[in-house]
């Protein structure tokens, strides 16, 4: 049993340090002494490789392991409600990819083709993301939830040749536009056999595949470490959402941190509870476990607090990784129903993407007997650069400390922030306690290769040898990393980014609306929540009958980035650029003082 202390010498002012004694010994015992040894060359030779130095995540997550011990281990176990379990060895897995990747070849999709999926988490989304791997595709995961404008959007930017979806996201939210993305040559449709028209069903798809293999034996073209393999939609302060492409060489990040950071090793059964159409989801709830040939959980339905404990004793997880949000919500229904289950097999959890409060940290330990672990990426980190790993004390509201391999700083711009980073003049702050940008020495394996057709976006992320993470954060004596908040306006809602701008053009689009400031609320759950100000044009009331309308709008074009609060502001403050200032319009929101307003336009 995990027992903890308090290490007296903590600093008075700070929460007591959380010292555990794991229920397993951690497979890196010293931090500190990690740090010193770890090369990403050696992390590197840790990974098969193909011949001639090239490299396949699929063939690291999959098809190592097909031909080995692991080959009958189950790789995936897919949970449903209302619908049975099922299951995919390393084996099954390996046959399923070979013959989606056919299935491609014989479509005529080339490598570097984007295949897009928007998907419930099944087993069509496991096959389709490793097997587009595989066949050198790029893939692009959508998040399920997105409404119609996101997914077109994204579908777009990304000039996806190919989607793999469900009938009811098709007719919903690709069909209405499907004339505008004149890319997109092939759309698949996993849950029927009678496919809307313009579309194939996946079991057609699969009987093409199968016969490809026949006549041409396995597609499994060699990639090079910096071939593009994952395209990730990501949101920032303005303009469109990001397109960060990543590389197949990100698998040595993704392996190396899985032990690291998540302690994963074969027999493990571990579950992520993120989907994904997100960077969690992808580089944790697939890749990174998959390397280590563990058991990876997936379950279809979405959040209910008992069928969570139910997972975590059933299948007898040992490993969880998470979102605050998802702990609040749990903590929130007290700790009463989370011992109602066991859970003997679990021996280390985990979190990530946006602040998780001490109180949560140590509510881990209340209703698991295990304190939850923070951890800190991004989208364009690809992997877990900070970290409280297992084994090592915690400071509960610290993120931890920058994992083997990574360097980590905070940087202050010069005077004129942006002008600064373009002439590379940032300081970096030696300061314990000083606040700045939180910045990442560039060079791991997994740092993003590009905005997708925005080399000059790219370019302004990084100064001096670092990439600027647009958090800001400080770090303390001991190298623990304390985040402080972001330095720009994107919203962070239940762990997701969302752009602004994405919200505030759909809004737009509503005829009542002459202009609109969106800006993140403060939320006990969600962290943040979307809420609009809306300035109505000439002849529109501002009834609560419009602010509802106005949120059905937002949410059927938008889905989960949509916002959940509308206020009307015939006024709303401008810079003298013309632009609307969130900056403003939070401080009041949340009674801050105004700062510095000598760029706003004063109303005359
Ligand atoms: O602001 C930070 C927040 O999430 C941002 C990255 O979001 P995304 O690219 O969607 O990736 C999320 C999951 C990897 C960061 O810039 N964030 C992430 N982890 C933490 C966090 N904020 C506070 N604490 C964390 N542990």
């Amino acid at each position: 049993m995990a027992s903890s202390t308090v290490d007296a010498s903590t600093p008075a002012t700070a929460r007591p340090e959380v010292v555990t004694e794991p229920r397993t010994e951690p497979l890196v015992g010293d931090w500190a002494q990690q740090r010193r040894h770890f090369t990403w060359e050696s992390a590197r030779a840790q990974l098969d490789g193909l011949p001639g130095g090239h490299l396949n995540i699929a063939h690291e997550a999959v098809d190592r392991h097909a031909t080995g011990p692991l080959a009958d281990a189950v790789a995936l176990r897919c949970l449903h409600r209302g619908a049975p379990t099922t299951e995919l060895t390393y084996g099954e897995l390996s046959r399923r990819t070979d013959v989606f990747a056919a299935a491609l070849r014989a479509t005529g999709v080339r490598a570097g083709d984007v295949v897009a999926t928007l998907l419930p988490r099944g087993e069509e989304l496991y096959v389709t993301v490793l097997g587009t791997l595989k066949a050198a595709g790029v893939l692009s995961p959508l998040f399920p939830a997105f409404g119609p404008e996101p997914v077109r959007e994204r579908l777009s930017l990304g000039r996806a040749r190919v989607l793999v979806t469900d009938a009811v996201s098709y007719e919903r939210k690709v069909a209405p536009f499907r004339g505008t993305l004149p890319h997109l040559a092939r759309v698949v449709v996993v849950d029927t056999d009678d496919p809307p028209p313009g579309t194939v069903a996946w079991s057609e798809l699969e009987r093409l595949g199968a016969q490809d293999l026949v006549a041409h034996g396995t597609h499994r073209p060699l990639t090079r470490p910096d071939d593009p393999a994952l395209l990730h939609f990501t949101s920032g302060t303005t303009g469109r959402p990001k397109g960060a492409v990543h590389v197949h060489e990100a698998v040595v990040a993704h392996h190396a941190t899985a032990r690291l950071v998540l302690d994963l090793r074969p027999g493990d059964t571990y579950w992520c509870t993120a989907d994904p159409g997100w960077v969690t989801g992808m580089s944790y709830g697939i890749i990174g476990p998959l390397t280590r040939g563990v058991t990876v959980v997936t379950d279809s339905a979405d959040f209910d607090a008992r069928r969570w404990y139910q997972v975590l004793q059933d299948e007898r997880v040992t490993v969880f990784y998470t979102a605050p949000t998802a702990l609040r919500m749990l903590m929130r229904q007290g700790s009463d129903l989370a011992h109602e289950y066991r859970y003997p097999a679990l021996r280390h959890v985990a979190s990530v993407g946006e602040p998780l409060n001490p109180e949560a940290v140590l509510w881990g330990l209340e209703a698991f007997g295990l304190p939850v672990h923070d951890t800190w990426w991004q989208t364009e980190t690809g992997a877990i650069m900070v970290a409280n790993v297992p084994g090592t004390p915690i400071r509960p509201g610290s993120m931890g400390r920058p994992v083997p391999g990574i360097d980590v700083a905070v940087l202050q711009r010069g005077p004129d922030g942006r002008a600064a980073v373009q002439d590379d003049a940032v300081t970096v702050l030696h300061d314990p306690d000083a606040v700045g940008e939180l910045a990442v020495r560039a060079g791991w394996p997994s740092m993003f290769r590009a905005y997708l057709d925005d080399p000059e976006r790219y370019a302004r992320a990084f100064a001096d040898g670092w990439y600027l993470t647009g958090d800001l954060a400080r770090i303390d004596a001991d190298g623990y990393v304390w985040f402080v908040g972001r330095a720009d306006d994107v919203i962070k809602s239940a762990g997701h980014l969302i752009g602004p701008f994405e919200v505030e053009s759909a809004l737009m689009e509503h005829e009542a609306v002459a202009e609109v400031g969106v800006i993140g609320k403060p939320d006990p759950l969600a962290g943040e929540v979307v809420k609009a100000f809306v300035t109505l044009r000439a002849g529109y009331e501002p009834t609560p009958r419009l602010q509802r309308e106005l949120i059905s709008f937002g949410r059927h074009r938008l889905g989960s980035v949509a916002p959940r609060e509308v206020e009307f502001d015939q006024d709303l403050p401008h810079t003298r650029s013309g632009k609307v200032m969130r900056r403003l319009l939070r401080a009041r929101e949340l009674g801050l003082p105004e700062g510095d307003l000598s760029t706003v336009e004063t109303p005359s």
